[in-house]
């Protein structure tokens, strides 16, 4: 696992879209998974500029989205299905029948994850798995403990994950579970990017880059991926020691 260290948000939101940008001109069809929250947002407004202004395509691109919360309906404004379609997926020209959400209010959620998992493997795999960190560590909502080889399933969310999100729901009450791809599921990807940006990132990234690979440390895991990059800024980056490649 590769760090490297840009000296603000913008320049990491710029690279990480300069990355995913030209996976898609080599491969148009490269199938892509894709992160929600507040760190990719700068990611997103620079592809879409690139859509806009350079004519970079979508339209043959596959999508998966690493998480959504459990019973959400894919019209609730707090749902990762509305937070993509107004960040990214509508503003691009991406194809409806390519792009994959897990649907929080599937009645049978163990059947969604199953269907999950089995378009991924028909879609051939994920290419590029964008990422960003919970001040726990967590990826997508693989919590501190997740098993390191566990598929898209049902998670229970951390009490800390469920603070830092509260304020999108009504009275402060986040949902009590989710949809994640798993942690195998992620690592499968042929590269990782994981993107972190600000010093409430800094503690989780050191212990991520420097401490033991643990499942207790979620984002460790990566450190094993043969071909996984952390794009940090510099507060993200200030608790780390010696030794990281600038
Ligand atoms: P954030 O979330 O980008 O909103 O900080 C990251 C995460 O919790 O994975």
């Amino acid at each position: 696992m590769r760090a490297r260290v840009f000296p603000d948000y913008e320049a990491i939101s710029t690279a990480a879209a300069y990355v995913v940008a030209g996976r898609l001109e080599e491969e148009p069809s490269s199938v892509l998974m894709l992160p929600t929250g507040i760190t990719p947002l700068g990611m997103y407004r620079r592809l879409v500029e690139m859509h806009r202004s350079e004519g970079l395509s979508f339209a043959n691109a596959t999508f998966f989205n690493l998480d959504e919360y459990l019973g959400l309906a894919p019209d609730h404004r707090a749902s990762y299905h509305v937070y993509m379609k107004e960040h990214f997926y509508g503003l691009i020209d991406a194809d409806p029948a390519r792009v994959f959400v897990p649907d929080g209010a599937a009645p049978d959620p163990e059947a969604e994850c199953e269907r999950y998992e089995a378009a991924i493997r028909e879609a051939g795999g994920i290419d590029v798995c964008v990422l960003g960190i919970g001040r726990n560590g967590h990826i997508g909502f693989n919590e501190p403990g997740a098993p390191f080889d566990s598929r898209t399933r049902v998670v229970a969310l951390s009490e800390s994950t469920r603070k830092v999100n509260a304020a999108d729901f009504e009275a402060d009450r986040a949902p009590e579970r989710a949809i994640t791809a798993g942690m195998a599921t992620i690592f499968d990807s042929k590269s990782v990017l994981l993107l972190a940006s600000g010093t409430n990132k800094a503690g989780a990234v050191a212990a991520a880059v420097e401490d033991e690979v643990s499942e207790s440390m979620p984002a460790s895991m990566l450190r094993n991926h043969q071909s996984a990059v952390l794009f940090l800024d510099e507060a993200a980056a200030s608790d780390l020691g010696h030794g990281v490649a600038g």
